[in-house]
């Protein structure tokens, strides 16, 4: 027998879904909707100034919270888009990723022993990052098909080893959104039973129909107790540049630094002075971006009208759940491999984002694609 020289402190975690169903794609030459990225490139004036950046010789190692040029406009724009105050200094910190910042907020917050809510499906970076720290990962699910907040099991979960709830608004894989009535519903409970609270907020701007984007620092009882997430990699169109930013109570953010200044350091110096110099330019392209992906999301739900799909329009986020269940009784992750191969159509299986998945058929569907791939998707989904 392999002897083997580490016992592995994830031994449940493999490559992800998204690396698997990427590659796939890529062999299958299929029409990739699986990982959520765009296909189309960022505006042409922060790829501009990140290369000025560069050749300007903005190299080397950046403030370890951040270049303040940039905290500064983060702080203008919670303002301008939120009505949000904030201090640059003590609460806000970029970090290289919103992934990297999740991560550091956890490890700083959770001792051996702690359990932390996380509501199914939820990101598959929450739960390793909880066990990493010692802590305990309590599942609990959304209810389907809205995928809303299920109150009476929420609270059956509580105990007094409970020290954090992961929050998640617009929501990945479901696209469902937290109200204003849910939030003020978790403060009340943050506050009753002294939570701390991550809340991962990427795609806080991807919000449709007329909805607003409820973010926890909106409500001082969260906002005290809150780790805000968001990512310049969604907002920008920029992924690949991993960069975005944590807000915190200064005392959450002097801990969150602590983890952050070993974990990483620092975010990529001119990407912090690209992204800082496009905001100033441009502070309202963010408002700009709802419009832009629900366009999106019509044209793809409306080219679905005649298939055998049913569906609830996305509320939020650049996701569309297909339920499969009038097509085939198969689990969605055999499925998902075998449309990539015979239909040449890549999506992710939700499944994979559950402790334990219940009896359902969804595939996930990313929508930031340019207009030709959305309709051939369509397409082949509606020939199923
Ligand atoms: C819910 C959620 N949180 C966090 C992230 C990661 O963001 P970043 O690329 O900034 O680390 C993603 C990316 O897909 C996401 O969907």
């Amino acid at each position: 027998m392999e002897k083997r020289v580490i016992a592995s402190k994830l031994p449940e975690v493999g490559t992800t879904i998204f690396t698997r169903m990427s590659a796939l794609a890529a062999e299958c030459g299929a029409l990739n909707l699986s990982q959520g990225f765009p296909d189309f490139d960022a505006p042409e004036a922060l790829r501009e100034a990140m290369a000025r950046h560069v050749m300007a010789g903005n190299n080397q190692y950046a403030p370890m919270a951040g270049v303040m040029h940039l905290r500064e406009q983060i702080a203008a724009q919670l303002g301008l888009h939120r009505n949000i105050n904030c201090d640059p200094e003590s609460e806000i910190t970029v970090v290289p990723g919103a992934t990297e910042g999740i991560f550091c907020a956890v490890t700083a917050c959770v001792r051996a022993g702690d359990e932390v809510i996380l509501l199914d499906p939820c990101y598959d970076s929450y739960q390793p990052a909880v066990e990493l720290a010692g802590g305990r990962a309590i599942h609990v699910p959304l209810a389907a098909p809205l995928f809303a907040l299920d109150r009476e099991r929420l609270e059956a979960a509580l105990s007094p080893r409970t020290r954090m709830i992961m929050i998640n608004s617009p929501h990945n894989p479901t696209g469902s959104t937290l109200s204003r009535d849910d939030m003020l519903y978790l403060q009340e409970l943050v506050e009753r039973h002294n939570l701390l609270v991550v809340s991962d907020e990427v795609y806080e701007h991807l919000v449709f129909d007329g909805r607003r984007h409820h973010s926890a620092l909106e409500f001082p009882g969260l906002r005290a107790r809150s780790f805000v997430l968001s990512s310049f990699g969604k907002t920008f169109s920029v992924t690949g540049w991993k960069t975005g930013y944590c807000v915190a109570p200064a005392e959450l953010t002097v801990e969150l630094r602590k983890i952050h200044q070993f974990v990483c350091f620092v975010a990529v110096t001119p990407v912090q002075l690209a992204v800082a110099d496009f905001m100033q330019a441009e502070p309202g392209y963010p408002a700009t971006l709802a419009a832009f992906y629900q366009r999106k999301r019509d044209l793809f739900c409306h080219a679905l009208e005649g298939s055998r799909f049913r569906l609830t329009p996305s509320a939020g986020t650049y996701f569309q759940l297909l339920d499969y269940s009038a097509i085939s009784p198969d689990p969605d992750t055999n499925l998902c491999e075998q449309w990539t191969r015979q239909y040449g159509i890549a999506s992710i299986p939700i499944s994979v984002f559950y402790d334990k998945p219940p009896q359902q058929h969804y595939l996930r569907f990313c929508f930031a694609k340019s207009d030709g791939v959305l309709t051939a998707a369509a397409e082949r989904l509606c020939g199923i």
